[in-house]
């Protein structure tokens, strides 16, 4: 007989406790699981942590969510540092895991400000490109990328966080280049390389008044003019405080009435001293490490948790209040230890965002969640 685990478990080998615990914790629902009727919801992974040893990140993961995307392996600069070397090994293994445990997978982020390296933007000279050599770079990029998970990445942030704090467009090396029309060419690009796939604008502080008049505005006009969009992801990277309930409720609204899916993209909770006036998700931000912004380094206080799940939970009846919106709510990552919120604004702090933590052992968040009257 085959030494294989069902031959092992069929001849008695194996002791009734270890046999039957993993059945049991298999048979917990899980969030995805949870929320099936409401929308998916997701997680941002990379593709070491699926692959870790322990398995413990990879099985947490596949019971939890039923969607996927990846933190850091679908950006520009990681698919292609350098002019036409590109590194797919990362992205492949994430949407290979997303297909053997049927989730909906989700790609991030095609035209983006951050994470695009500096060649993209420069002509040989290390000047400026010109417009037209970026279009070309633009069509290729999103060709390649699109057209090698066609059908199989179900949905894209094809343009990331183009608008700037509610100013207008964000002045990045797109827009001084191209004009704003880089972004309707995006959508126009990607549409035409999977057909089928569901296309979105993605950005964080989408609660902000200026900066939803302004999107809300710009979308109308795409639809009117036929413009391939078919959903917003609000980031959700927010604060135990910030920001208010009914401004994102008007978000949330304002999209739908437009007829675009909502999606909550990269929900986390700050729990730490916020060291600014208004919180920006833009990743070049950055503040100096004081100790008073990091007053949690040997675990969070039970009333800073009850607050953590008292504000998850806000946050999750206002998705199931639009649940008929809604598609697809995806965590910034699985347990705090892998938060990209211990680096960000401030690096080297001691952060509580997630559902999970750093043991990936449920955290009072989690159980509040599972708890809720749907
Ligand atoms: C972050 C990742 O989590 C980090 O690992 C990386 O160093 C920087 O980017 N908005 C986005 C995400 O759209 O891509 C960012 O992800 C977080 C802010």
């Amino acid at each position: 007989m085959k030494c294989t685990r069902r031959n092992i478990v069929k001849a008695g080998l194996l002791g009734s406790a270890f046999v039957a615990l993993p059945a049991v914790a298999r048979a917990l629902p899980g969030l995805a699981t949870k929320f099936r009727d409401q929308f998916y919801v997701g997680t941002a992974v990379s593709a070491r942590s699926l692959n870790a040893p322990s398995g413990a990140f990879a099985a947490t993961v596949a019971h939890q969510f039923n969607a996927l995307t990846a933190e850091n392996a679908m950006k520009p600069a990681l698919l292609q540092p350098q002019m036409g070397e590109w590194r797919w090994q990362d992205a492949d293994a994430i949407v290979k895991f997303a297909e053997q445990h049927k989730m909906l997978m989700h790609g991030h982020t095609l035209v983006w400000h951050s994470q695009t390296p500096d060649w993209f933007f420069q002509n040989k000279q290390g000047e400026p490109a010109d417009k037209a050599t970026l279009y070309r770079r633009q069509e290729e990029y999103i060709n390649a990328v699109v057209g090698r998970y066609k059908g199989r990445v179900h949905s894209w942030d094809v343009v990331n966080e183009a608008e700037d704090e509610g100013k207008g467009w964000r002045k990045s090396h797109w827009y001084n280049i191209c004009g704003p029309e880089f972004m309707e060419r995006a959508f126009r690009l990607a549409h035409a390389a999977d057909p089928k796939a569901h296309l979105c604008y993605n950005d964080y502080n989408m609660h902000l008044p200026q900066k939803r008049e302004f999107l809300v505005k710009l979308f109308k006009d795409y639809i009117k003019r036929g413009v391939p969009i078919h959903g917003v992801g609000l980031q959700g990277h927010v604060g135990l405080d910030y920001p208010s309930l009914d401004e994102l409720e008007k978000t949330i609204v304002a999209m739908a009435d437009l007829g675009l899916k909502v999606h909550i993209t990269e929900l986390d909770v700050d729990v730490l001293p916020a060291p600014w006036q208004l919180a920006s998700a833009d990743i070049s931000t950055k503040f100096e490490y004081d100790k008073s912004l990091n007053p949690y380094v040997d675990g969070l206080p039970d009333a800073v948790n009850e607050q953590l799940s008292a504000r998850y939970v806000e946050l999750f009846k206002l998705f199931i209040k639009h649940q008929q919106h809604i598609g697809r709510v995806t965590f910034w990552g699985v347990g705090d230890g892998d938060s990209w919120k211990n680096n960000f604004p401030v690096p080297g702090r001691t952060n509580y965002p997630l559902l999970f933590d750093r043991n990936l052992k449920p955290k009072p968040a989690y159980n509040a969640l599972m708890a809720l009257k749907l």
